[in-house]
């Protein structure tokens, strides 16, 4: 139901630690294998951004951007961080978002998956390389101006297999229990919180459940969550699913990490609520968010501090902007199809068929 963008939560701005936005919408990291071979934005990529910042969001959190070129995604083309000559590009696209008025975060990604291996495949001291890889990453973001910087510990990710009862089967101080698991993430956080200084906003993109047999549950997550708290994240971006299954990346779980028409509006909002009660930081929630409707209702429940949007970012660049003008009418909407991800799984450049039929 259309509502007074002036009485609407959603258009409050929020402060997460040090980072004042100016309203509650986050375009959600959302791979576009837009970056050139090496991983250096392009120009196409930067406008991209640019255009979605100008489209009204209070934050743009890059998509998924490696810190290590040998484990980097296995889509192809997707934005890196390795190395420190990516530094200036990277400041160019984070100066672009920004003039247009918008936080900018990027977020940091490695992936086993690309190279086929599982957090016990490695040595102890290839374990600290990732961590190295990880800090260092972080420190280039904060190098080339970025607002915020979010470690991807979420979907099919080294992050998420090292946290996943289901995929870490160490049985050194890396693994072996909820400790265990979460050893990784201790040290990324500690030590980049030593480099980046209190200030900086840091934050972490978990499952809220992992939806698959024998991985983590709600119950996990909620643990995750205060853990890395404690650890010195300031904003917890809850989302779903995503990991692989026998048959790859078409299954159940990666329906809920990407929800498709047939599922609730607002997919895994619940699971954000359950981690908001016992967290202590704001909350992110994403998935099938797709009218300001829905994304108000979630914040007035509770649920989320919030709203991160994906695919109807991809539909519609201004979509926060018409929400909050009240020209709701004018949003082109995501029909949550799933086609633009079938391309980017076939490692395409983005495309999104509402987009393209303007
Ligand atoms: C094309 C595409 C690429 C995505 N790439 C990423 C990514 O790089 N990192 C990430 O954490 N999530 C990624 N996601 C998941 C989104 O961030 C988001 O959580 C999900 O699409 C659900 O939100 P939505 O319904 O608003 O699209 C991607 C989703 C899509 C559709």
């Amino acid at each position: 139901m259309k509502r007074d963008p002036a009485d609407m939560l959603l258009f409050r701005p929020l402060t997460v630690h040090n980072l004042k936005l100016k309203n509650r919408l986050v375009m959600a990291p959302c791979g576009t294998n837009t970056a050139s071979d090496e991983g250096f934005p392009t120009e196409a990529q930067v406008e991209y951004y640019r255009q979605r910042a100008e489209g009204g969001v209070g934050l743009v959190i890059l998509e998924a951007t490696t810190v290590n070129h040998h484990r980097r995604r296995r889509e192809s083309n997707c934005l890196g961080i390795y190395e420190d000559r990516f530094i200036r590009p990277m400041r160019t696209l984070a100066k672009k978002v920004q003039d247009e008025g918008a936080r900018v975060g990027v977020q940091l990604v490695d992936s086993l998956v690309r190279i086929g291996k599982k957090p016990a495949d490695f040595s102890k001291e290839e374990v600290h390389g990732i961590i190295e890889d990880f800090v260092q990453g972080a420190v280039r973001a904060q190098q080339a101006g970025f607002d915020l910087v979010e470690l991807h510990m979420a979907h099919l990710y080294t992050l998420a297999d090292f946290l996943s009862r289901q995929t870490n089967r160490r049985t050194d101080e890396f693994g072996q229990g909820m400790a265990g698991r979460l050893r990784i993430a201790e040290e990324i956080l500690g030590r980049a919180r030593q480099q980046l200084g209190s200030d900086f906003t840091l934050g972490c993109r978990i499952n809220g459940d992992e939806f698959v047999l024998g991985g983590n549950t709600l119950a996990d997550s909620q643990v995750i969550a205060q853990r890395l708290v404690e650890l010195g994240a300031d904003v917890i971006s809850v989302s779903a699913g995503g990991r692989m299954e026998a048959d790859g990346s078409r299954g159940y779980s990666f329906s809920r990490c990407i929800p498709p028409s047939q599922m609730p509006d607002a997919t895994n909002a619940y699971l954000a609520g359950e981690i908001r009660r016992v967290a202590g930081v704001p909350i992110m929630t994403a998935g099938k968010i797709g009218d300001p409707g829905v994304a108000e209702a979630v914040l007035q429940e509770g649920k989320a501090d919030l709203i991160a949007l994906g695919r109807p970012l991809l539909a519609d660049p201004a979509f926060a902007r018409k929400a909050q003008e009240g020209h709701w009418e004018e949003i082109r909407l995501c029909r949550f199809d799933n086609q633009c991800m079938a391309g980017i799984l076939d490692g395409k450049p983005w495309t999104c068929v509402v987009y393209q039929d303007q």
